[in-house]
């Protein structure tokens, strides 16, 4: 059992959720079975971190990218997340849970759009853990945006350009309104960011996991707190040593793993 430090967790925590179209092959079944197993998984994430205080998930749930995949498996992962929404719209709103997304969303079907957009209002006051899903995100996609704003702004007359700032496109990326991340896991085996966070992710802690998306569990995450516990983050300055923890200050995974 992999023991973290309850007082030292990472406050913003994000997840490339990879792994289930190859979870699916290993099992001779279509990708799409990958993807609901990879629900399931979600559930079980969203659930542990609540446990755990993290203040904030974010969920690499669909990327603009993704579009590009095969039609039937864009409509299986679209009608998945309708049903996730669907099905954990009372857990979410019963224990704290804001939903918020990021990304496209306005060409997300409208079945999707519709439980998005009501359980983001319906959650919007809740404070105990902020879940975010990106779909039809990208990070290049929203600093090239946050550009042309801006871009508009000094043609307009707006703006000087000694005033295009990193604080002043940052003010224009919407995912910089969740925070930055401080860990950011990736999980399927593959060693890359894949678009997601670009901006917020400047300093975050990377931790790459074998374990396929859809067999993630309560005690991966954990790992991955652990391994961030271990880091020294310096953000470019000089190192801090932090005093370590007394025993009574571990906890570890001991609740039977929730489906
Ligand atoms: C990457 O695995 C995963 C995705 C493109 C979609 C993630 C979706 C889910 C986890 C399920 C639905 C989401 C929610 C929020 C209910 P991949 O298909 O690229 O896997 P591979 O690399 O093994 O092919």
């Amino acid at each position: 059992m992999t023991l973290i430090e309850a007082r030292n967790l990472p406050r913003h925590v994000a997840i490339v959720m990879d792994g289930n179209g190859r979870w699916a092959e290993l099992r001779g079944r279509p990708r799409t079975a990958g993807h609901r197993a990879g629900s399931h998984a979600v559930r079980r994430i969203v659930r542990t971190a609540r446990r755990l205080g993290i203040e904030q998930l974010t969920l690499y749930a669909f990327s603009e990218q993704n579009w590009g995949r095969p039609d039937d498996e864009v409509d299986a992962l679209m009608n998945l997340l309708q049903e996730f929404l669907v099905s954990e719209r009372d857990e979410i709103l019963q224990n704290g849970i804001q939903l918020r997304a990021v990304g496209n969303t306005q060409k997300l079907p409208p079945h999707v759009r519709e439980v998005l957009d009501e359980l983001s209002v319906r959650s919007s006051a809740n404070r105990r853990m902020v879940l975010s899903l990106a779909l039809s995100y990208g990070g290049r996609e929203e600093i090239a945006c946050a550009a042309r704003t801006l871009a508009q702004q000094v043609r307009d007359g707006t703006l000087d350009p000694a005033e295009v700032t990193e604080e002043a496109l940052a003010r224009h990326i919407p995912s910089v309104s969740f925070g930055d991340p401080d860990l950011l896991i990736r999980t399927g085996g593959e060693v890359r960011i894949s678009n997601f966070l670009l901006w917020g992710a400047a300093y975050a802690e990377l931790f790459f996991s074998r374990t396929l998306w859809p067999d993630y569990t309560a005690e991966d995450l954990y790992e991955a707190i652990a391994a961030y516990q271990g880091r020294q983050r310096r953000f470019g300055l000089v190192p801090f040593v932090r005093p370590s923890a007394r025993p009574s200050e571990l906890v570890g995974h001991t609740e039977p793993a929730p489906t």
